[in-house]
């Protein structure tokens, strides 16, 4: 059997599930993770008994400080060589900034940031070795957007994790890594209810709604491809070229969420 295995964040639901079936069915091996292990243990069951690939579990807290080297040390004691890191997990924070706590804000952080260097930074001394990696990160549209009201700390750590892509591609390319920042719009999956913003992805407009497994889809081709940026659907692809030449005061005009942009 192949011993390369794809490491993916944030497995047990949404986006980090598809890619996860999605790769599976391509012949990865895949090491799955997320805090909800009975989640990754039906997925992993479900996997097996379609593909003939190797899925094994750990059940990690991004937000705690060990999460990085829990992972990276069951990797390394099961001879599990890392070829591809799916940066994915990831929720908001339904508060303004001033109400959200410093805890919450660092472990957020660490979630959607700090992890994703962790990491990078855990697996990549193999990949240079070895001249072959690929490294994914789970970016959004809101990396391009006017800022939110709520989860103040949600669109600037997706840009710093753009240019963390960008950095990535320009460090390694020449030893055989690739990253691909992949921006998303809104899609259908249990983020919006695990970040308490169910009722304005309610009143997005459905032809703005993606298709998890879709996302997933043009996700994985792009990476493999070791294309840089990867913003699915058409839709989006416009959207955000006329998020970087229209002034963001227009957008905040038409604002589709109710209220969801800071007006200034
Ligand atoms: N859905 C959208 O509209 C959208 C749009 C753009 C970008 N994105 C991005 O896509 C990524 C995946 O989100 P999704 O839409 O698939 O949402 P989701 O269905 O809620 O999945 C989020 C995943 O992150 C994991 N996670 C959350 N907190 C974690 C923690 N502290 N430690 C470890 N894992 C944690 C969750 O697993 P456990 O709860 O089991 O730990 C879950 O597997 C995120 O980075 C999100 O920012 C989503």
């Amino acid at each position: 059997m192949n011993k390369k295995y794809a490491l993916i964040t944030g497995a047990s639901s949404g986006i980090g599930e598809e890619i996860a079936r999605n790769l599976a069915s391509k012949g990865f091996n895949l090491v799955v993770t997320a805090r909800r292990l009975e989640r990754l243990n039906n997925l992993s069951k479900d996997i097996c008994s379609q593909y003939d690939v190797d899925v094994r579990v750990i059940s990690a807290d991004l937000s705690e400080e060990s999460a990085v080297n829990e992972i990276y040390e069951f990797c390394n004691k099961n001879g599990l060589h890392i070829d591809l890191i799916v940066n994915n997990a990831g929720y908001g924070i339904p508060t303004q900034f001033h109400e959200t706590s410093m805890i919450e804000e660092e472990k957020f952080l660490r979630v959607l940031g700090t992890s994703v260097i962790g990491l990078t930074k855990a697996f990549i001394p193999e990949m240079i070795k070895n001249k072959s990696g690929k490294i994914m990160i789970i970016s959004s549209v809101a990396s391009f957007a006017p800022p939110s009201v709520i989860q103040s700390l949600y669109g600037p750590v997706k840009t710093f994790m753009n240019r963390f892509g960008d950095t990535l591609n320009a460090l390694y390319k020449r030893d055989g890594i690739s990253s691909t920042v992949v921006c998303p719009g809104y899609t259908v999956t249990e983020f919006h209810s695990a970040s308490g913003v169910q009722e304005q992805m309610d009143k997005v407009p459905e032809f703005l709604k993606l298709n998890v497994k879709k996302v997933a889809e043009e996700a994985v081709q792009a990476t493999l491809k070791g294309k840089t940026l990867c913003i699915p659907s058409k839709r989006y692809k416009v959207l955000v070229f006329l998020l970087k030449v229209i002034p963001w005061k227009v957008f905040q005009l038409i604002d589709i969420t109710g209220g969801r942009y800071e007006k200034n």
